[in-house]
């Protein structure tokens, strides 16, 4: 029995280099509900035979063959915790490896809900989410970001559901109990990219190349908040170049989804928690939609340099809203995002882990998921944002559009990055002090440019006026993006009589997520009790880990009584509705924070 290959390229998957890459698979799956699987097929069409270190995890595989009738010897190494099982396979000279597999109901990149889970009550729900190492343990394939493949995908699902796929839709058929949705992808792209969901989904027209599909209950509030994405998709395009991938719709899966979004092509993933009424929320979106240009089509080359999608796209959002909704609200949005960086520096530094306060570290034998931050997102945009300022917008915008034509379909490193940046503005690397932003500052360099404007300046007063008198007349006026902003500018630990004064204004049954996330953060962080039973509704509903993360540690952190108590109550009762990666990411965390008996 051979080991896996050595020499790999992505510390993150066994693909190894020079090795026959995927260039198109065809993926066959039919969806179980009641044992919380999926039997599938997959056909992996390879540029050229020999043999190729697959990447697996979790996967029952019964047979692998040519496709056309030959079977292939195959070897499954043992698993690795952190990169699954490599699968060796010799493809053969057609260039094919068909794989016949099951999914475990423990798949890391699946999460399968109740019908309790989702807002109609009725039918279960399914989705899918590949990024960063998740892929593997619903596809067998090479899962790194620097081989792409184009695809077809078949979805088997109850008559009464839709199977959706982040790609074109080629047609619904139903037969008998079933109905049968095939998809085609004409791009090519990596394995993280590859999604699905699976519900009770209705669909509505909100723009020339965009729908936003929901549960019934909920569709038409997500239509209404994402009203914009057209002028969002001119203002990319009128920056970036023409929108690549077709369509742009959005998907608004259950509140349970780990992230606030997910840059699938085509359809992008959303969770509700940002639909607030106002619209003021929907940077997320305008997020989602920069990744079609910074992330899915021009690509980080391994998980280590992350901030090529993340920092690349905070950027590109923020001059995607200055174009649609002006400099201030962009100025706003940014304002959100250094909070929360913040919050991540000082978790980092409390942890001992100052290593990921960097802009590029070293990622190997570390799971990109459980070390997930905004250092990738803020510093990254801040670093870029300086270069721009530093060039000059006009030059700064020709060179991001020589950038994307340089490495459209393609993936880079780092590196290749900062080596085209001195190709083509030469000495602009220098001036900023690159190496500093990149490789050395753990904080914010000096030259980092300033986030200010009158909205932040508003938000910043009403916190300052709050700390010694509340006053009653404003917050109706407020966004939920200003309430969000004012919530996380107090200084932790604020006076209770401030904290009933939010509790008055029921901020913690507002209805976007994102404000009671807010609010329930400031008032555990306070001590505040009369906020704990919200915080307990709000843990078994919502599973979105920028949500999770901090309020978990905030209760575990806690000097109050019975905040740690409820910490692993929640945790104990409502472990089974989060998903694989943040049941995992919130383990870890408390943990480390109560000891490993505490939650056990
Ligand atoms: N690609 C990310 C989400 C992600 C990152 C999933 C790493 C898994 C591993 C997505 O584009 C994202 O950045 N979402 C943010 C949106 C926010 C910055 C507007 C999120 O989920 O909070
Ligand atoms: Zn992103």
């Amino acid at each position: 029995m051979r080991e896996p290959f050595v020499d790999r390229p992505d510390p993150h998957s066994y693909y190894g280099k020079g090795q026959p890459k995927t260039t198109h698979v065809d993926w066959r799956a039919a969806v179980d509900f009641a044992t919380r699987t999926l039997s599938c097929q997959a056909t992996l069409h390879f540029n050229q035979g020999g043999e190729v270190d697959l990447d697996t995890r979790g996967l029952a595989i019964r047979t692998v063959t040519d496709g056309e009738g030959g079977t292939l010897q195959f070897e499954r190494h043992e698993p690795d915790s952190l990169l699954g099982a490599c699968l060796t396979v010799t493809v053969p000279a057609n260039g094919r490896v068909r794989i016949v597999y099951r999914t475990t109901p423990e798949a890391s990149g699946l999460q399968w809900l109740t019908p309790e889970q989702t807002a109609g009550r009725q039918h279960p729900f399914l989705f899918s989410q590949g990024q960063c190492l998740n892929a593997r343990s619903f596809l067998p394939c090479q899962d790194t970001p620097g081989v792409r493949f184009t695809f077809t995908g078949e979805l088997t699902v109850p008559r009464e559901l839709r199977g959706l796929m982040a790609a074109q839709s080629l047609e619904r058929r139903e037969e008998g109990n079933f109905a049968v949705e095939r998809w085609q992808m004409k791009n090519q792209v990596p394995a993280y990219l590859f999604a699905f969901a699976v519900g009770e989904l209705e669909n509505w027209e909100i723009g020339l190349r965009s729908r936003v599909w929901a549960e019934p209950s909920v569709v038409r509030a997500a239509a209404q908040e994402f009203a914009a994405v057209e002028s969002l998709i001119r203002a990319g395009e009128a920056l970036f170049g023409a929108y690549p991938w077709g369509e742009f719709s959005l998907l608004v899966p259950p509140p349970s989804f780990p992230y606030g979004g997910m840059e699938n092509p085509t359809l992008a993933f959303i969770t509700p928690a940002i639909i607030a009424g106002d619209r003021s929320l929907v940077y997320v979106v305008a997020h989602e939609l920069a990744h079609a240009w910074f992330g899915n089509l021009v690509t980080n080359a391994g998980w280590r340099d992350f901030w090529l999608n993340e920092g690349w796209t905070t950027w590109a959002e923020g001059r995607i809203l200055e174009a649609v909704y002006g400099v201030e609200q962009a100025m706003l949005v940014r304002a959100l995002l250094a909070k929360q960086y913040e919050r991540d520096c000082a978790a980092f530094a409390t942890d001992g882990k100052s290593r990921y306060l960097r802009l590029v570290t070293d990622l190997t034998a570390v799971d990109p998921d459980e070390v997930l931050s905004r250092v990738p997102y803020h510093k990254g945009a801040m670093f870029l944002w300086a270069l721009e300022n530093h060039v000059g917008r006009e030059r700064w915008d020709a060179f991001v559009r020589k950038y994307i034509a340089r490495f459209r379909f393609q993936s880079l490193t780092t590196e290749q990055f900062l080596a085209f940046l001195d190709s083509e503005l030469p000495g602009a690397a220098k001036a900023v002090d690159a190496e500093d932003w990149v490789y050395r500052s753990e904080g914010l360099p000096l030259n980092a440019p300033v986030i200010a404007g009158e909205a932040i300046r508003t938000a910043e007063l009403y916190a300052l006026s709050l700390r010694d008198a509340p006053t009653r007349a404003v917050g109706e006026k407020w966004t939920s993006a200003q309430w969000v902003l004012c919530l996380n500018l107090f200084k932790r630990q604020v006076d209770h009589f401030v904290c009933s004064e939010f509790a008055r204004l029921r901020l913690g049954e507002h209805r976007s997520a994102e404000v009671r996330a807010a609010w329930l953060l400031l008032a555990v962080e306070s001590g505040y009790e009369p906020a704990l039973p919200y915080v307990r509704t709000f843990l078994g509903e919502v599973g979105r880990l920028a949500y999770l993360k901090p309020l978990y540690r905030a209760l575990a952190a806690s000097h109050h009584r019975g905040f740690q108590e409820l910490a692993t109550e929640c945790f104990g009762q409502y472990c089974d509705r989060y998903h694989p990666v943040a049941q995992k990411v919130v383990q870890g965390l408390l943990d480390a924070a109560l000891g490993v008996a505490a939650t056990a």
